[in-house]
């Protein structure tokens, strides 16, 4: 039942605020991050950890992506994210030391099943993030952290990945507190954040109507260039899947830095450059690499924050969401994307929902 809406897509998108609100349902007490009823870890088990991996594939090694930068901040682990199918083939410096989450919202993706196998053989402890309770990953982990975000039905997936980060972002408050990386100032005050998150997210995802405007605009270019920094790569790396698997147009994600190593050279008049570029802490640093996108005359879509009206000078057209954390800007700014996406894909006749040649659980290698 696609509740009125065109597409599950649609409708899923426009779920997400529901989702992360439902993410945090239970997890949160007291102004603080609580864990304890779902992973049963002793003190000690949690002290032995030196590493944490994280393996994933597609948008979930994307939602895997932001929540390292996160992970990273807030505890003293050494956070690394892999491929699933690149981990289980690597010399990995997997061991009893390590805490290795395996994100896959199916939890029957093939390749993220046997790099747990090779990660769990190696001794390490290992966690599922899944949506799927009784999945295959599910039934092989040690522990599992249940997304809670419903059926999605579309192949895209939208709000799954809006509960991967969540709960990434869950497990990254309580490991912080646990192992003493975070000050319970700075947990308290994202915790805050965190529980405002829904709201904005609704507030963003009713902004369609802009996303559908862009779409009529650039529906029929050939080739797309999204950009981020920081907590933005992984972002304009989810947007530019969006856009390739739902509406069948090329796109390219790509770290803002990087752009003048090689990509810049397929910058012209005909290519729109998205770039996130909320106000955070790398702004100034992507508004030059904005420059040097104009400089070739590519269209400039510049997705920021509510009230900067900088970016006006810069780029031909903005779309704003509200105000957050630096950390947790990707749960706004994926938003336009996936509506972009949507809507181009629709202005071009494809099969939303069915995408051709893809399927919702991969689980062949
Ligand atoms: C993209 C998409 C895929 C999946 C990938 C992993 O929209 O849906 O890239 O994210 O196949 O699937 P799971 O999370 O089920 O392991």
């Amino acid at each position: 039942d696609k509740g009125g809406y065109s597409h599950f897509m649609l409708k899923e998108i426009n779920e997400q605020g529901a989702v992360v609100r439902s993410s945090l349902k239970g997890r949160i007490e007291g102004g603080r991050v609580d864990l304890s009823d779902e992973l049963q870890w002793t003190a000690e088990t949690v002290a032995s950890w030196r590493s944490l991996h994280i393996v994933a594939c597609g948008t979930s090694y994307y939602a895997s992506l932001v929540a390292e930068r996160a992970l990273s901040r807030w505890t003293d682990l050494d956070v690394r994210v892999d491929i699933a199918s690149e981990y289980r083939h690597r010399t990995v410096r997997t061991d009893a030391k390590t805490l290795a989450v395996f994100v896959s919202q199916s939890g029957e993706t093939a390749d993220t099943i046997a790099a747990q196998r090779v990660a769990r053989g190696l001794g390490a402890h290992c966690l599922a993030i899944t949506n799927v309770r009784g999945s295959t990953l599910a039934r092989e982990v040690h522990d599992t952290l249940l997304l809670k975000a419903g059926p999605e039905i579309g192949v895209a997936a939208t709000k799954t990945f809006m509960g991967q980060m969540s709960v990434l972002y869950l497990l990254a408050l309580y490991l912080g507190r646990l192992r003493g990386g975070i000050t319970a100032a700075e947990e308290s005050r994202l915790v805050e954040e965190l529980n405002q998150l829904p709201y904005k997210v609704e507030a963003t995802v009713a902004r369609e109507e802009s996303l559908s405007e862009l779409a009529r605009i650039y529906a029929e270019r050939r080739d797309f260039l999204f950009l981020g920094r920081g907590y933005s790569f992984p972002v304009a790396l989810e947007g530019a899947l969006k856009l390739k698997e739902i509406s069948y147009v090329h796109a390219e994600g790509y770290a803002a830095g990087e752009m003048k190593h090689g990509p810049i050279a397929l910058l012209d008049e005909k290519v729109p450059v998205i770039t996130v570029i909320p106000r955070d802490s790398l702004y100034e640093k992507t508004l030059s690499n904005i420059l040097e996108a104009k400089a070739r005359k590519s269209p400039i879509i510049a997705l920021g924050t509510d009230g900067d009206d900088l970016l006006k000078s810069y780029a031909d057209h903005i779309i704003t969401v509200p105000w957050t954390d630096e950390a947790f800007t990707p749960f706004l700014t994926v938003i336009p994307l996936q509506l972009f996406a949507y809507h181009v894909a629709k202005r071009r006749g494809c099969d939303i929902d069915k995408p051709r040649n893809l399927a919702k659980s991969v689980t062949v290698e």
